[in-house]
């Protein structure tokens, strides 16, 4: 047998002993999140960037995202209402306005947690985010750390959403299935 013919047949073995490989996740459980998202579009540290929107349009205080806006975020999570309360992790990723009949803002963001039970694991959001519904939900489809495999949803109620001083506050409660 030549080589290639020997290599072909290693990957093939190779193969089929790791589609059994056994992987055990634990017993699943389910944790509630309570946390409140900060906001700040103006100032001298804001917390979303606009990064990329098409030619012609122009963001402005009664048109926040037209459509094929990019920003990204990193906006603080924090336990309280109170903006200077303890931060609890960030909300790191795009926010990309996606709708052509009306504002849609479609989500693609990592929830980061930087202390208690949770510190160092992360939830992935990957979800449309009605931002002018004042209670909305999104789609949580994964995580890493504490929530690897995890999947919810988060129920989401706007406190905050002015234009004018550019500060959004939502609060946040997350259910979320995941492992042991
Ligand atoms: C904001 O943008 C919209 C749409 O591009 C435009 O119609 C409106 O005049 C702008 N408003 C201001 C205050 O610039
Ligand atoms: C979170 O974890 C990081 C990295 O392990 C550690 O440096 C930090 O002190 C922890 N923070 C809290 C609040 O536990
Ligand atoms: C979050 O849960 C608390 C306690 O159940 C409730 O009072 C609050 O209204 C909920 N908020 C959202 C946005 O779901
Ligand atoms: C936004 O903030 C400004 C300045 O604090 C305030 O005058 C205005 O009433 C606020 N608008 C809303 C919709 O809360």
């Amino acid at each position: 047998m030549d080589t290639s013919l020997l290599l072909l047949l290693y990957v093939l073995i190779t193969l089929v002993f790791q589609s059994h490989a056994h992987y055990s996740l634990g017993e699943e459980k389910v944790t509630n999140l309570h946390f409140y998202f900060h906001e700040t579009s103006k100032g001298d540290h804001p917390s979303i960037l606009l990064v990329a929107q098409p030619k012609g349009a122009n963001a402005n205080d009664t048109n926040l995202a037209p459509f094929g806006s990019v920003y990204v975020i990193d906006d603080p999570l924090t336990e309280g209402l109170d903006p200077n309360s303890k931060v609890v992790g960030h909300a790191q990723g795009l926010s990309v306005s996606a709708g052509q009949e009306k504002t849609m803002i479609v989500f693609v963001v990592d929830l980061g947690f930087t202390s208690g039970e949770f510190n160092g694991s992360s939830l992935s959001v990957l979800s449309r985010n009605p931002i002018f519904e004042t209670d909305r939900e999104l789609a949580v489809v994964g995580g890493r750390g504490k929530f690897r495999m995890a999947r919810g949803f988060a129920n989401l109620h706007t406190y905050t959403l002015n234009a004018t001083t550019g500060v959004v506050v939502v609060e946040y409660n997350v259910t979320v299935f995941h492992y042991e």
